[in-house]
Order: structure tokens, then sequence, then C-alpha cells
């Protein structure tokens, strides 16, 4: 049989189709825009999404046997506000993950309702990226559209429900909304209460192996695909991600270099961060993990060498780069507010240590070290908390430059584990389509099954020192300069 894999991301919607021994038999994507608004905001259109899947499932299948296609599954940019009227029409675009437009929310949540309430109602606390603020956000900005609103979801959720008409979630996913008791897996009263919602408004919660309905019939034609496809709950992209890397069960890692940058570590317990940096949210294997997530990563690279450089050769530009742990330049890599795990939507980018005979190289190589440098702060904190990490997958684009991942391996001292299908969340999701469509018995099986290393990055030891006393210049940067970010900011 044939599994369908959506990866629902912010640059594009990548399809993934695979069969039940994890063999990939293709691969398409179709881009979408992202509308900056406004300074630090960032939206999206669910429509939009919606007709690129379409597209993408039609191109995916066009050679293969359409009769063999028995699921499909999803992993999807996460936290994204979608909000349907009575007509099941998106109310307005869809305000996304690394939007940071609310601020006064986030801070009335945090301030005045309470971190310790708000970490007892859902293990985690308010990020401005969050669903919960953008809630609030809309009711206090834009009550004609509060007032309309019927059906509450996120992005992922959005393509399920057009596909199969079930109004559905799953707790990974649904953890990233701060209105998710994460331990008891269920929606949180309370939260529901300070957001002004009412529980109908949202999802019915699964599992992400869960078979949440079928291909709509009038689709399924449109398609070429038979009505008996099952659609799968899915995952929010990271969870996706882990379990296409297999970073599933007790304690292992994966870091995804995508448009954010994440460092995920399974757990079979559930657990909190009290220092608030980390997230604490369900897994897609049944369990728990936590994450740091920085909201720029590949795209600090991506902007560098698009929009500043105006070059598409990444290759090309890091092949100059020889001089690893030597490098007199830092970079900030706050390009859209940081998460983790400084939670400050008011911080920005910036580059320090220049001279005269700076070079390109040295700035390329700044941007890739200073996202680097970012995610080894989240790391930091998982190692303070007592998690014991040595090894790490690694997916998303950025996993794409040997360069990166030689970095990753030495600013971070971890075994860097290269598996063979890199797709991360579109692998997850046809593994979880392959999961709900009964071929395996767990995800964890499916993981052991399919997921296979081929390459292993290992840390140099003079690198690592070299890098350690970079890391320690870096972890300066960002408090020195926090107080003009606020200035800069009014
Ligand atoms: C995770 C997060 C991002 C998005 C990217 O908390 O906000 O990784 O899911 O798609």
């Amino acid at each position: 049989m044939l599994y369908i894999g959506v990866d629902l991301g912010t640059s594009a919607v990548k399809l993934l189709l695979m069969d039940e021994k994890g063999k990939i038999h293709n691969v398409v994507s179709r881009e979408h825009s992202v509308d900056f608004p406004h300074p630090g905001w960032s939206e999206q259109s669910a429509s939009a999404w919606y007709e690129n899947a379409k597209e993408g499932i039609r191109e995916l299948t066009k050679d293969c046997d359409k009769s063999q296609v028995a699921g499909i599954g999803f992993g999807g940019q996460m936290h994204g506000l979608v909000i349907l009227d009575k007509e099941d029409k998106p109310i307005r675009p869809v305000i996304l993950w690394n939007d940071g437009r609310t601020i006064k929310e986030t801070d009335y949540l945090n301030d005045v309702i309470g971190k310790d309430k708000l970490s007892a109602y859902t293990a985690n606390i308010a990020f401005a990226g969050f669903t919960a603020p953008k809630i609030l956000w809309v009711k206090e900005n834009e009550p004609e559209n509060f007032a309309k609103i019927e059906k509450i979801m996120l992005p992922k959720d959005y393509l399920a429900y057009k596909m199969s008409g079930t109004f559905c979630t799953d707790y990974s996913d649904a953890s990233g909304m701060l209105l998710l008791d994460v331990k008891n897996k269920c929606w949180s009263k309370e939260m529901i209460d300070i957001c002004g919602i009412r529980e109908e408004q949202l999802p019915k919660l699964y599992e992400s192996y869960e078979v949440v309905g079928h291909l709509k019939a009038e689709l399924a034609r449109e398609l070429g695909l038979s009505e008996t496809v099952k659609i799968v709950a899915g995952a929010g992209d990271n969870a996706a991600a882990a379990v296409g890397t297999g970073t599933v069960g007790e304690g292992k890692c994966n870091i995804s270099l995508g448009t954010s940058g994440t460092i995920f570590v399974s757990s079979k317990n559930f657990g909190v961060d009290k220092y608030n940096a980390l997230h604490s949210f369900d897994h897609a294997d049944g369990y728990y993990h936590l994450m740091g997530c920085m909201l720029s990563a590949a795209s600090c690279n991506m902007w560098w060498m698009d929009d500043i450089l105006k070059t598409s050769e990444y290759a090309k530009e890091q092949e100059g780069i020889l001089k690893l742990g030597e490098n007199q330049v830092f970079y900030l890599p706050y390009l859209m507010g940081e998460r983790s795990p400084h939670n400050d939507p008011k911080a920005r980018a910036t580059f320090t240590g220049m001279t005269m005979d700076t070079t390109r190289e040295e700035m390329t190589q700044a941007v890739l070290e200073g996202v680097t440098f970012g995610l080894r702060d989240s790391l930091e904190v998982a190692k303070s908390l007592g998690v014991k990490i040595e090894r790490t997958k690694i997916c998303g684009g950025g996993a794409k430059s040997p360069l990166w991942k030689k970095m990753i391996a030495n600013i971070m001292n971890l075994k860097v584990d290269v598996i063979e299908a890199e797709e991360g969340p579109g692998y997850g999701g046809a593994i979880l389509a392959a999961v709900g469509c009964g071929a395996y018995a767990s995800v964890e099986e499916a993981c052991d099954k399919l997921v296979k290393i081929v390459d292993t990055v290992e840390p140099d030891e003079e690198l690592v020192a070299k890098y350690e006393e970079r890391y320690q210049k870096f972890k300066k940067i960002y408090p020195t300069m926090k107080g003009l970010f606020q200035e800069l900011a009014e």
C-alpha cells in the first residue's frame, strides 16, 4: 500500500509518497508566500494551502497505481490561528507561529493571569506565537471577526477538515495552543474561559496516528483516489519530523533546521521546564516531549543569501568557509524576535565584530554559527534540567549542508546521526498514516523498522574547545543588546 505525508510548511506544502517498507516513491513541493503586513507580523491564506495541497496530491500520485493509496497523514506548521465562520469560510488570514503582534496579550497572560497558573493549566507559559494570545488579540482588535468565530483550528487541521469533513486536531499540535492540558490530554476549561471562547469552537482531540475520517467522495473523484483513503490526524511539524527521524520513545533528540530551528527531546514521562524556556508538549507517539524553538533558523541563511547577497548558490557560498571556530564576527539570529529561550518578540538580528578585513565568507559563516549558537542556548536549558543528550538526528532544509552539520556537531558537542530520508515532517506524516492504516502496531515499531541511519558526524575535540570559547562570547551579546531592542521597538 501507499501512504501520503503532507508537510504543511511555512514556505511550501511538501508532499511525499511512501510504501509500507518506508521507500519513498515521489516527493513534490508547492511553494506559497508569507505576508508580512507589519514588522513582526506574519500571515498566510488557508485557502491557498488547501489548493496547493490538492494540486500537490494530484502531481504526487500521477504515475502511481492510485488504488494503492491507503492513507494521508500530516505534519503542519504549529500554533497558527485558523478561524472559520458559520459557512466554514476563513474569517481572516491565518496568523502564523512566528507572528509577534501579541506582546500585550502575552504579557497579560504571563503577568496578570500568571505563569504559575498557566503552567498548572497547560504545562506551558505564553509565548507570542502561541494560539491563545492570538485569540485574545482578535477579540480585542477585531471584535467583529471574533464574533463570527464558529471553529478554531490549527493549520494542518484545516487540510484534514477540508479533506474529511472532520473537525479534529491531535495532541502534539494542540499542545502549542496554550489551551490544552498537556498532562491530562484534554482542553483546559480555565484557558477556554480566559480566552472567552466555548469548547464547541475547538476541534475534537485525537492521537496523531488515529484515523479521523475518509476522503470526501467529491474530493476523491477530483483527485482520482478511492473514497476509502483514510485521513489520519497527523502532528505538529516538529513532532511529525521527530517521527520521521525516529525520535520517539525515551530520551532521543532531533534538530530541525527549517524556517524555524528546533531541538526536540522525546520522553515517555511528562515533564515541565521549571525555567519556562522549553515547551512541554505531547508527542505523536502517544508520549511527551520537550522542545526549544528558534523563530529564524534556515530562514536567516535564506534571508542572507537571497535578499542580501542575492544568490541562490548556497553550497558555493559555503565552499570558502574553512576556518571553523575562529570567526571574529557574531550574528544574533533574531529576525522575527525570539521564542526559546529568551521569549522576546522585540529582539532583533545583529552582526557584531566586523573590521575592515572582514570577508563575505566570515559573514556567511557567522549567520550559520549564530543560528547554531541559538540552538545551543536551548540545549543548555535541557541539560540544566538533567536531560542527557549525546547524539541527535537532524532534518530540514539546513540539514542538507555538510558544513552546518559539522557546526552542529562541534558547537553543541553532539554526535549527529544522518538518516536516509531527511524529509522530516512529510516522512513522519506518511509513517503516521501507515500506523493509522494498520501497517504497524505502533509509531515506535514503525520508526524502528523504517528509519535508517546512514552516517554520523562526530564532534572533534579541538574544534569543540574553540567553539566553546566562541559560544561563551556569543552568550553575552543578547543580554547586552536587550535594553536597546526594547527601546528600538518603542
Ligand atoms: C514550534 C514552531 C515552529 C513551527 C514551524 O513551536 O513554532 O517550529 O511549527 O513550522
